[in-house]
């Protein structure tokens, strides 16, 4: 049982830890946040906020991956709430229906939560599914080195940049070394990764539900493909139907569409955004045509 002292010391403890992490943040590269409150910082090669650089400090101190867990990783504005929707829906499928999913109810981010936001998930007996925007290398070790799978998804840089310019900000960039070192690692380690792209799903969604619900190690059965279960799914966590509940949070709701971008940009600053992917994706294997 735990004693009053041993919880004063490990609040002395995460007191100190605090402290500490703010000290570092203040000692780094500061840049602005196009407006919102909290500035943005340089950390060892990305733009992140002060809260976002704490929870993921902590999370690098005490989250233990579970071999069963599945991570959902993604740059902010590639897709990570239909991400989030569409595997917590094949996950929970024998659960719930269409008719009571909590999806119904919840935003995509309240079923699935942000490990670098919300540290109630570090407990063992959590539900599978958590998701981060963390840049590859800033994963807790447990991640990198448990059986536990990861799940990445990426956008076009265009349709990316557009999305992010909505919502002024620009966390976690630069994006391109985001996704890039995501996709070396998923080369590096097949098994344990699967790499998505925002506009293949687009082209395919249930074909990509299907991948999903293997990868995560639920297949559809013959049953279910018969029952139409994995349209039924993609259906049920489309732009439209999700955009429309009544829910909070719908910033996350802009138009959802693939190549957007020719409302928004000029072509300058379309053919300066693909110069960059082009030079920074170079030889990768990587591209988004
Ligand atoms: P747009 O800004 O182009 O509309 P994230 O969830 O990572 O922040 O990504 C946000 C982008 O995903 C937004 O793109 C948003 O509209 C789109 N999106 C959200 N839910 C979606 C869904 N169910 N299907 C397809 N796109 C979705």
């Amino acid at each position: 049982m735990e004693s009053h002292f041993d919880s004063h010391v490990e609040q002395d403890i995460e007191d100190e830890f605090q402290k500490s992490l703010k000290e570092m943040i203040s000692s780094l590269l500061k840049g602005n946040n196009w407006g919102l409150p909290d500035h943005l910082y340089h950390y060892q090669g990305f733009w992140l906020t002060p809260t976002f650089l704490q929870g993921v400090m902590l999370a690098q101190q005490q989250f233990e991956a579970q071999p069963t867990d599945i991570i959902l990783c993604s740059a902010p504005r590639t897709g990570t709430a239909w991400l989030k929707s569409l595997t917590f829906a094949t996950i929970t499928r024998t659960s719930y229906d269409d008719s009571t999913t909590p999806l119904l109810f919840k935003t995509p981010h309240d079923v699935v939560p942000f490990m670098e936001l919300d540290h109630a998930h570090f407990s063992a007996n959590r539900h599978p599914l958590l998701a981060t925007h963390a840049p590859y290398s800033f994963l807790p070790t447990s991640i990198i080195d448990s059986g536990c799978k990861i799940i990445y998804i990426c956008r076009d840089p265009k349709d990316t940049f557009v999305s992010m310019y909505h919502i002024c900000a620009s966390w976690y960039g630069p994006y391109w070394d985001h996704v890039l070192r995501y996709w070396k690692a998923s080369l590096e380690h097949p098994n344990k990764f699967m790499f998505l792209k925002y506009e293949k799903m687009n082209e395919d969604t249930v074909l990509y539900l299907k991948k999903l619900a293997e990868f995560m190690g639920c297949p559809f059965s013959s049953e279910e493909a018969q029952k139409r279960m994995p349209e039924k799914i993609v259906k049920m966590c489309s732009f439209k139907n999700i955009s429309n509940l009544e829910i909070e949070n719908k910033i996350y709701f802009r138009k959802g569409k693939v190549g957007d971008w020719k409302n928004d940009l000029t072509p300058e600053m379309s053919t300066q955004l693909d110069q960059i992917t082009q030079q920074k994706l170079s030889g990768s294997g990587l591209s988004f045509n």
